[in-house]
C-alpha cells in the first residue's frame, strides 16, 4: 500500500507542489510578485510596499516586543496589535483595585497612557542582500577558516550599516545560508498602552475558541510609540512626544467581501518548507505525540483544579493559555501532515531528486547523508523534547531555575523572579503533574539519559509517586515562606532535593545531549544548504513551477491571498465572515470565557451600531487564504489599495501544518475586522476620541 502511494505521489508530485503554493515573500523582492498580486485584485506597486527612498507601507509595520507584529494607524504614533500580544504588559499594570485584564483599560488622555519598561517597537529602515560581501574571501578556504571569515565579514557589515546612526542591524541567512540579508532597524523604547478592551472581548472564547472557526475573539489592543523631541528613539521620559511615523495605514470602512484581495505585512517567525522527509517524520511520529501527551497531562490537572476553585482559574489562566496554545497547534499540525501525506510526498521527491543527482558531484550524496544525520540525531532530539516538556514543566524545577544557582551563601532574600512565581503557584497541582510527567520521562527516554542519582532516588523511594511525595515534603521551594525560613536559618540550598533534581537533569542534558544536538544540527544545516540549492536546480530543470520563497526567519514578509471560506469536512462549507449575532449566540453569563460585557448586550439589543452598522449587524472576524505563521499576530491586513481592513491574530488549527506544507484548499488565517475594532472602541468602550486620530476611507 505504502509503495503504491509512493509511486502515485512520485508521478504526481510536480503538480502537487505547483498547486500547493502559499508563500511569504521578501519585501525588497516583491516586484517579482506584483503581476500575480494584480491578477488577484491588488493595485499596489512594488514601491508602495517597500521603498527606501520615500515612505512606503513597510514604514508602518513594526516588530512589537519579542514576537508579535504591530501596525501604525495615526500620524501621532498610534499602533494596533493583538490583545494577546499586549497581555503580559497589561497584566503587569493590573492589580485587584484596577484589574485591566478583566475590565479593560482606556487612557482618557495622553498623560494616562501606561509606559512599559523593556517593551520595544522596531521599524525596518532597509534590508539588503549581502551574500557576496559575506562570502568574500572564503573561496578555497577550509570549513573552519570559511566560518571565521564569514563571521568577520558579518561583523564588518553590521558595523558599516549603522555607522553614524543610532540604528541597530542584524544579518540573517535565508535558504539555509545560501543567501544572507542585513536588516537595519530603528528601535523605539518608549511604547505605552493606550487602550484595551475587557478580556471578555479581547479573549472572548478563551481556549475553547483558540485556533477555531467560527471565531468571535476581539483580539486587539492600542499602543502608542513615543520619541524624543527630534522624533528619534529615546528612553522613557515624561517629556517624550508621540512618534511621527514616516507612514501609517488609512482605514477602509467599506469592508470586505468573499474573494477580495488581502495582503498581510508582518513578521512570521519560523517555517520549515524545505525540511527533509526524516525531519517531518520526527515531528509527526515522535516529537508531536510526545509533547502533546505531556501537555495533555498538565492541562488535565490544571483544568480539574480550576473547576474547584476560582482563585486557581485566575492564578493559572496565563499558564494554561500558554500550555494549551502550542498543544492545540501541534495536534492540528499532525492532522494536516497526515492528511497531506507530506512524508510520502517528500520521500518520493527525494527519491527522484536522488536519481537526478547521480553523476552530479555536489548533490549525489546529499540525500543519503541527510538520512544518516537524521538517524544519528533522532534519540537526542527526542530527549530534548522530554527534557523541556516533562522535567522543565515541573514548576518546582522552574522555581529552582528562576532562583538561579543556589549555594548556602548566595543570597539573603528571595529573588524577585520568585515572588511573582509564588503569587500564582499551587504545589498541590504541581505535585500531581510532577508524578505524571516524570513517570512519562522514565518510561520513554533511553536509560542513558536518566541521571544515575535520580534513578537511584526513585528506586530507593519505592517508585516515582513516592519519590515525588518526598521531594515536595522536603524541598523548601514549595513555598515562599519555607524559602524565607530557610534563608534565615542559613540553609544549604545545594542540599535541597529540588536543587539536586534540577542539577542532575541539567548536567545530564548539557553533557549528553546539547553538544550532540549542536553538532548534528550544524551538519544537517550544511547538508540542507546543498539540498535546497539542488532543489532549485532540479525543479527548474523539471519545470515544476514551484515557488521557492525563503522560510520565515522573523523578518518582514508579505503574504497575499483573498477573503475565502473553505470546506472543513464533506458536506460542510464555512462562510468567511462572522458577526455580532454569533457573539450574542455564544454569550453565556455562566461561562467565564463566553460572558460578554453587559454594555455589549445593551448595544446589541438597542442595535446602536452607528456608523459601523453593516447589513443590520457588525462584522467581527474573517477568514483569508494568506500564508502566515506564529509572529504574524498583530499584522495589518490590507486590501488591494493598501488600506487597513483588519488585524491578523490566528490561523485555524487544521491550517497549522502550513509551517511545513501549505494547502490552499484549507489553510486559512483569521483576521479581526477593523469595523469591529472601531465599533468596540467607540460604542462599547467609549474611546471614540481615538478614531479622530485615524484616517478613515470610504
Ligand atoms: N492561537 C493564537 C496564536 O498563537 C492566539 C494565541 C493566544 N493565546 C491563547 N492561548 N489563546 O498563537
Ligand atoms: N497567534 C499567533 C501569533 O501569536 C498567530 C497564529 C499563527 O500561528 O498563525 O503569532
Amino acid at each position: 500500500m505504502k509503495k503504491i502511494t509512493l509511486i502515485i505521489a512520485c508521478i504526481l508530485f510536480p503538480y502537487i507542489y505547483s498547486s500547493a503554493q502559499g508563500g511569504m515573500w521578501v519585501p525588497s523582492m516583491i516586484g517579482e510578485r506584483i503581476k500575480d498580486m494584480k491578477s488577484k485584485g491588488s493595485s499596489l506597486s512594488a514601491d508602495d510596499i517597500y521603498n527606501t527612498k520615500k515612505p512606503s507601507y513597510k514604514d508602518a509595520v513594526v516588530i512589537f516586543g519579542g514576537g508579535c507584529t504591530g501596525g501604525m494607524i495615526s500620524p501621532d504614533g498610534l499602533m494596533l496589535t493583538n490583545h494577546h500580544c499586549g497581555f503580559s504588559q497589561l497584566q503587569k499594570h493590573s492589580s485587584v483595585t484596577h484589574d485591566y485584564l478583566k475590565d479593560g483599560f482606556w487612557a482618557k488622555n495622553r498623560d494616562e497612557e501606561l509606559p512599559n519598561p523593556g517593551l520595544e517597537a522596531k521599524f525596518l529602515i532597509r534590508m539588503e542582500d549581502v551574500t557576496d560581501k559575506i562570502l568574500a574571501g572564503t573561496n578555497g578556504q577550509n570549513a573552519t577558516d570559511t566560518e571565521r571569515i564569514k563571521q568577520d565579514n558579518i561583523e564588518k557589515i553590521i558595523k558599516e550599516s549603522v555607522e553614524g546612526t543610532d540604528y541597530m542591524a542584524e544579518v540573517k541567512p535565508i535558504y539555509y545560508s545560501n543567501q544572507y540579508y542585513v536588516y537595519i532597524y530603528e528601535v523605539f523604547k518608549d511604547v505605552r498602552i493606550v487602550g484595551a478592551p475587557p478580556s471578555s472581548i479581547g479573549k472572548f472564547g478563551g481556549e475553547t475558541d483558540n485556533w477555531m472557526w467560527p471565531r468571535h475573539t476581539g483580539d486587539f489592543m492600542y499602543f502608542r510609540v513615543y520619541a524624543g523631541k527630534d522624533n528619534k528613539p529615546a528612553p522613557y521620559s515624561k517629556d517624550n512626544v508621540p512618534y511621527r511615523p514616516k507612514k501609517y495605514f488609512n482605514i477602509a470602512t467599506k469592508g470586505i467581501n468573499e474573494g477580495d484581495f488581502t495582503m498581510i505585512y508582518g513578521y512570521p517567525a519560523r517555517t520549515q518548507q524545505y525540511l527533509f522527509s526524516e525531519g517531518v517524520d520526527d515531528i509527526l511520529n515522535y516529537s508531536n505525540p510526545a509533547k502533546i501527551k505531556l501537555r495533555t497531562m498538565r492541562l488535565e490537572e490544571i483544568q480539574k483544579a480550576r473547576k474547584s476553585d476560582p482563585a486557581i482559574r485566575i492564578a493559572y489562566a496565563y499558564k494554561e493559555a500558554n500550555i494549551a496554545n502550542a498543544w492545540k497547534k501541534w495536534q492540528g499540525e499532525s492532522l494536516g501532515l497526515h492528511r497531506l501525506n507530506t512524508i510520502d510526498k517528500k520521500r518520493a521527491y527525494e527519491m527522484s531528486f536522488n536519481e537526478w543527482a547521480q553523476g552530479k558531484a555536489e548533490y549525489k550524496d546529499v540525500i543519503s547523508d541527510l538520512k544518516n544525520q537524521y538517524d544519528l540525531i533522532h534519540d537526542y532530539a527526542l530527549v530534548r523534547d522530554y527534557y523541556n516538556e516533562a522535567i522543565r514543566a515541573i514548576e518546582l524545577i522552574k522555581a529552582v531555575e528562576l532562583a538561579g544557582k543556589w549555594s548556602s551563601n548566595t543570597t539573603d532574600t528571595v529573588p524577585a523572579a520568585l515572588t511573582g512565581f509564588y503569587k500564582d503557584y499551587y504545589p498541590e497541582i504541581d505535585i500531581r503533574i510532577a508524578k505524571k510527567v516524570l513517570a512519562e520521562y522514565m518510561n520513554n527516554v533511553p536509560k542513558e539519559f536518566i541521571p544515575v542519582e535520580v534513578n537511584k532516588n526513585i528506586s530507593d523511594a519505592g517508585g516515582v509517586n513516592k519519590y515525588i511525595d518526598s521531594l515536595f515534603e522536603n524541598s523548601l521551594f514549595v513555598s515562599e515562606e519555607n524559602l524565607k525560613a530557610g534563608i534565615n536559618k542559613g540553609y544549604n540550598f545545594i542540599e535541597d532535593p529540588a536543587v539536586k533534581l534540577y542539577s542532575a537533569f541539567r548536567d545530564m542534558y548539557r553533557n549528553k545531549v546539547l553538544n550532540y544536538l549542536e553538532t548534528y544540527n550544524a551538519n544537517i544545516e550544511s547538508l540542507q544548504k546543498v539540498f535546497v540549492r539542488g532543489q532549485q536546480e532540479y525543479d527548474a530543470e523539471k519545470k515544476t513551477n514551484r515557488a521557492f520563497f525563503p522560510d520565515a526567519n522573523h523578518t518582514l514578509r508579505v503574504a497575499y491571498g483573498s477573503v475565502s471560506g473553505y470546506s472543513p469536512e464533506d458536506g460542510v462549507w464555512y462562510v468567511p465572515v462572522t458577526t455580532l449575532e454569533g457573539i450574542i449566540a455564544k454569550d453565556n453569563p455562566e461561562d467565564y470565557d463566553f460572558n460578554i460585557p453587559q454594555k455589549l448586550r445593551d448595544v446589541h439589543s438597542a442595535a446602536d451600531y452607528g456608523r459601523w452598522e453593516t447589513n443590520g449587524t457588525i462584522p467581527v472576524c474573517f477568514l483569508a487564504s494568506n500564508h502566515t505563521s506564529g509572529g504574524n499576530s498583530g499584522s495589518p491586513v490590507l486590501n488591494g489599495k493598501g488600506e487597513l481592513i483588519g488585524l491578523n491574530f490566528d490561523r485555524t488549527w487544521t491550517s497549522t501544518m502550513s509551517d511545513i506544507e501549505f494547502d490552499p484548499s484549507i489553510c486559512r488565517n483569521i483576521g479581526l475586522d477593523i469595523r469591529y475594532i472601531l465599533f468596540v472602541t467607540e460604542k462599547v468602550c467609549g474611546a471614540g476620541y481615538l478614531i479622530n486620530e485615524m484616517t478613515l476611507k470610504k
